[in-house]
């Protein structure tokens, strides 16, 4: 059996989907279990009961939005539980400075998470996704309610963006098989694309003429402030965006090393999520 924190979310859906495929049992963590509507046999889990949850089994998932302030006592409940390995998700970025890590501002502590479970002495697994592809609806869904054109700064910054999918199944194998135990893996989609280049991929999967146009950083950051964005998180992101212009992307096969088939391409995520983008 395994437990799932943040099962809820982007990642922990499609995890609690991928761990059922490989025909393992499941506790899912949610602070509304009364609402969760999981797969059939997964049982709901409040943090509250998350002692008697633990108990027998044979790995957690550490969750760091989910898990954040809790993560020293849901670390010290599951070494006393008896659990066997600890999987931990953090960000590809978790090394850099932490003024140049935005979601910082938006109050994750992804480093400190990681860094809880890897100096446990439980067995574990730190996964650090890229980007989110899942990132691109809530930057360009506005605008493209609006017309074709995308306007933003730095058309030229370049990701490897990641289908939620990829992270989840990644975690799911870290939990099932030992074999990747100790490591902290970075995995990313299949290449780098500049956003100039991932918006006309949205446009020829959902059908429509779609541009970016780049605007003037500063023009740009002044528009996110007046939509309400937290002024550190946007001086982060654009200075994350003005520094990462001049190194290339990293762009990792870990993905398909470990589930040996290749990362799923942004096309691809665009497609699973086409009825979004209208
Ligand atoms: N976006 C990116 O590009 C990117 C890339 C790499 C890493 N990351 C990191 O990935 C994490 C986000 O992953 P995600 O998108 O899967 O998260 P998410 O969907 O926002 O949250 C996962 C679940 O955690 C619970 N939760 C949310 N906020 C909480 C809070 N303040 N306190 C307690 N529980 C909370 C919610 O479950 P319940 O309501 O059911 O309790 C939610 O469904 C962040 O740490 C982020 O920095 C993001």
């Amino acid at each position: 059996m395994y437990l799932v924190t943040g099962a809820t979310g982007l990642i922990g859906r499609p995890l609690v989907e991928a761990l059922l495929s490989e025909g393992a049992e499941i506790r899912a963590v949610t602070r509304s279990p009364e609402d969760a509507t999981f797969p059939a046999g997964v049982e709901a889990v409040a943090p509250e009961a998350i002692r008697r949850a633990l108990r027998g089994a044979r790995g957690l998932f550490v969750h760091p939005r989910a898990a954040k302030d809790d993560t020293d006592k849901l670390l010290r409940l599951a070494a006393e539980e008896g659990v066997r390995k600890v999987v931990v998700m953090s960000a590809i970025n978790v090394d850099d400075h932490p003024d140049h890590q935005p979601s910082r501002f938006n109050g994750d502590r992804n480093a400190e998470v990681e860094r809880a479970v890897t100096e446990r002495a439980l067995p574990w697994v730190a996964v650090r996704p890229s980007s989110f592809a899942m990132n691109t609806l809530a930057m360009w869904r506005g605008q493209l309610a609006l017309g074709d054109t995308v306007r933003g700064p730095y058309a030229g910054f370049a990701e490897a963006v990641i289908h939620e999918r990829d992270v989840a199944e990644v975690i799911a194998r870290a939990l099932v098989d030992d074999s990747l135990l100790g490591r902290r893996i970075a995995i990313t989609g299949p290449e780098a694309l500049r956003l100039d280049e991932m918006v006309p991929i949205i446009g020829a999967v959902i059908g429509r003429p779609l541009r970016f146009e780049e605007v003037p950083a500063e023009m740009a950051a002044q528009g996110m402030l007046r939509n309400g964005l937290d002024e550190r998180f946007v001086h982060a992101l654009m200075a994350r965006y003005q520094r990462e212009m001049e190194r290339p992307a990293t762009v990792t096969t870990e993905i398909e090393t470990i589930l040996g088939r290749p990362a799923r391409t942004f096309a691809t995520w665009v497609a699973d999520h086409a009825g979004a983008w209208s």
